[in-house]
C-alpha cells in the first residue's frame, strides 16, 4: 500500500486547547481507593495518596481531570465528603451498587490535583439534586471568604478558594440508566436555572451542558438542539461520550471507529451550529469530549456487581496493542477537530477502564494505551495542520469503506517542528506514506517511533509492565523537502519532524 500527505504551516485547523488531554477520576470501582488514594499503601504520602500511581498519572500528561463522575456523581451529596474523615458518612452508591466511605472527597481531590500539577472539571448533581447544591458548591470551592460555605472551606483547611474554572452540569441525564434520568425539556431547564445560579457566584466559570451519552441513543441530535436551544447563552459547551470495543471479531471494524467519532463530532457541530443560526447567536458552543476511550461493555454486562461491595474491582479492562492503535486513532479524530472541540477525557484515569493500573498494597503500571495517549499529549501540542491525506481504501462491515491510513499533524510554532501521527488500520500489508515537506522550512531530520507487535492481542500486566512499549523505528530522511516511512500493518505511529 502507499498514501501520501503534504504538509504546510499555511493550511491550519486550529491551536490544540491542552485540555483535549484530560482524564477523569470517578467515584467508581478502584479507580480512586487503591487507585489514587491507599494510606495504607508503601508509597503513600502524608494526604494517602499512592505517590507511584501519581507519578505516573504527571508523566502521562493529563492537564485537566474531570471529578467525581460520572453516573456515581448524580447521586453524590458533596457535603458528605467533607470535613474530618472519621465523621463523614458512609453511602450507598445507588450507580454502581457499591459503599462509598467519602474518605475522599472536594478538598481531598484539590490536594491530590495540585500535587500532580493538573486542574479540575468538576461535575455537579443534576440527578437527586439542582440549583442550590451547585451554587452552594461553587461557593465552597471558589469564593474566597465571609460566607458559610467559604468560611467551611478554610475550617477545613484551604484558605485559599480553588478556582475551579470548569464545571459539568450533570451527567448523561439523557440516559435511563442515570440517577434522576431526565426528558430533554426537564433537563434543559434545570440546567440553564443552575448555570444562571452557579454563574452569579462566580462569573469567571465556564459550564459543559449534557449532550448525549452517544450518538446511538434514540434522543441524539433533538436532545443537543433542545438543551441548547434553552441554555445557550448561559453555557460554554456541549458534552459527548463513547465508548468503543471489538465485537464479534470483527477487528477491521473496531479499527474503523475514529470515523464513527469524526462523525459524531461532526453532527454535534451542526447541531450546535443550527441552535446558533436560529438562536441569532454570536458566540459558537464548542464540545466538550468528556467520555472516551475503549471499554468492553459487552464483558462489563456480564459481572455486574450484584451484592453491595466496598471499592469492588469494576470495568478494569485489560488493554492490548489493537486497543492502543485504536486510542491512537481516536486522539487524531480529536486532534483533527480541534477547531470544535476544546476539551476531551480519557475515561477513565486509573484501574477503570484506564491507561493506568495498580494492585492494593502492590505495584501500579501501566496500560498500552497509556503510550500513545502520553506521546500524543507530550507532542501533541500547538497548532493542527490540514493534511488532507490520500490513502488506499479498504470494507469495513460497520463503517463501510474507511482509509487505510489515518492521520493528523501537529505544528509547534515555536521550534517550527512537526509531529505526524499516523496509524495503518491494515491488518496484514503495510504503508509505505510519502511526505511532502517542501512548504515546510528548517526540517532537517525526522524520527520514527512506533506501537506494534507480532501479537496485536499482548497486554502489559503487574508481572510485564513493559511488555507492550512504542519503539523507535530509526530516523527519517530528509530529502529535497521529501521523505518516506513504512508504517507496519496494525501500528500507531508517531514521526517527529524538526
Ligand atoms: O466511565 C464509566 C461510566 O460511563 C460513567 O460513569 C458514565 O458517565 C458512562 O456511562
Amino acid at each position: 500500500h502507499s498514501a501520501s500527505l503534504t504538509l504546510d504551516p499555511a493550511f491550519r485547523v486550529a491551536e490544540v486547547d491542552p485540555r483535549l488531554f484530560g482524564s477523569f477520576v470517578e467515584h467508581m470501582g478502584r479507580c480512586v481507593y487503591t487507585g489514587i488514594y491507599e494510606p495504607e499503601h508503601p508509597s503513600a504520602d502524608a494526604h494517602g495518596f499512592r505517590t507511584d500511581v501519581a507519578d505516573l498519572v504527571r508523566d502521562l500528561g493529563v492537564p485537566i481531570v474531570r471529578y467525581p463522575g460520572g453516573n456515581f456523581v448524580s447521586g453524590y451529596n458533596w457535603e458528605d465528603g467533607i470535613g474530618p474523615r472519621d465523621q463523614r458518612p458512609a453511602r450507598l452508591d445507588l450507580a454502581w451498587r457499591s459503599i462509598e466511605s467519602n474518605q475522599v472527597g472536594v478538598d481531598d481531590f484539590q490536594e491530590w490535583a495540585r500535587g500532580i500539577g493538573t486542574e479540575t472539571m468538576m461535575a455537579v448533581n443534576l440527578g437527586t439534586r439542582g440549583v442550590d447544591a451547585a451554587r452552594r458548591l461553587v461557593e465552597y470551592c471558589n469564593h474566597s471568604s465571609g460566607t458559610q460555605w467559604s468560611d467551611l472551606r478554610r475550617s477545613n483547611g484551604s484558605a485559599d478558594p480553588y478556582g475551579i474554572k470548569l464545571w459539568c452540569l450533570g451527567n448523561e441525564m439523557d440516559g435511563p440508566w442515570q440517577i434522576g434520568h431526565k426528558t430533554a425539556e426537564e433537563y434543559a431547564r434545570l440546567a440553564h436555572e443552575t448555570a444562571k445560579a452557579m454563574k452569579l457566584v462566580d462569573p469567571t466559570i465556564e459550564l459543559v451542558a449534557c449532550g448525549s451519552s452517544n450518538s446511538r441513543m434514540p434522543t441524539f441530535g433533538s436532545w443537543e438542539a433542545t438543551v441548547l436551544a434553552e441554555c445557550y447563552e448561559d453555557v460554554d459547551y456541549i458534552s459527548a461520550h463513547t465508548y468503543y470495543e471489538e465485537r464479534g471479531g470483527d477487528r477491521d471494524s473496531f479499527l474503523a471507529c475514529a470515523v464513527d467519532m469524526d462523525n459524531f463530532i461532526d453532527s454535534v457541530v451542526a447541531t450546535a451550529d443550527h441552535v446558533r443560526a436560529v438562536g441569532r447567536h454570536k458566540k459558537r458552543i464548542n464540545i466538550s469530549f468528556d467520555e472516551w476511550n475503549v471499554w468492553y461493555i459487552g464483558k462489563f454486562v456480564g459481572e455486574k456487581n450484584l451484592e453491595w461491595a466496598d471499592k469492588p474491582r469494576l470495568i478494569e479492562d485489560v488493554y492490548s496493542v489493537t486497543d492502543a492503535v485504536v486510542v491512537g486513532t481516536l486522539l487524531n479524530s480529536l486532534l483533527r477537530h480541534a477547531d470544535r472541540v476544546s476539551i476531551a477525557c480519557l475515561a477513565q484515569l486509573v484501574n477503570v477502564i484506564a491507561p493506568i493500573r495498580s494492585e492494593p498494597g502492590g505495584p501500579a503500571w501501566r496500560q498500552s494505551i497509556y503510550h500513545p495517549f502520553a506521546l500524543t499529549s507530550k507532542y501533541g501540542r500547538g497548532t493542527v495542520l490540514r493534511v488532507e491525506p490520500t490513502s488506499p481504501v479498504h470494507d469495513t462491515a460497520w463503517q463501510g469503506e474507511v482509509p487505510v491510513l489515518d492521520s493528523v499533524a501537529v505544528l509547534d510554532e515555536e521550534s517550527g517542528a512537526v509531529t505526524v501521527f499516523a496509524v495503518n488500520r491494515d491488518q496484514t500489508t503495510p504503508v509505505t506514506l510519502d511526505l511532502d515537506l517542501r512548504g515546510m522550512t528548517g526540517l532537517a531530520r525526522g524520527s520514527h517511533t512506533c506501537l506494534s507487535d507480532d501479537d496485536p492481542e499482548a497486554v502489559n500486566s503487574a508481572e510485564q509492565p513493559d511488555r507492550v512499549v512504542p519503539r523507535d523505528a530509526g530516523s527519517i530522511s530528509l530529502d529535497g523537502g521529501r521523505a518516506q516511512v513504512v508504517l507496519p500493518p496494525l501500528s500507531w505511529n508517531m514521526l517527529r519532524l524538526e
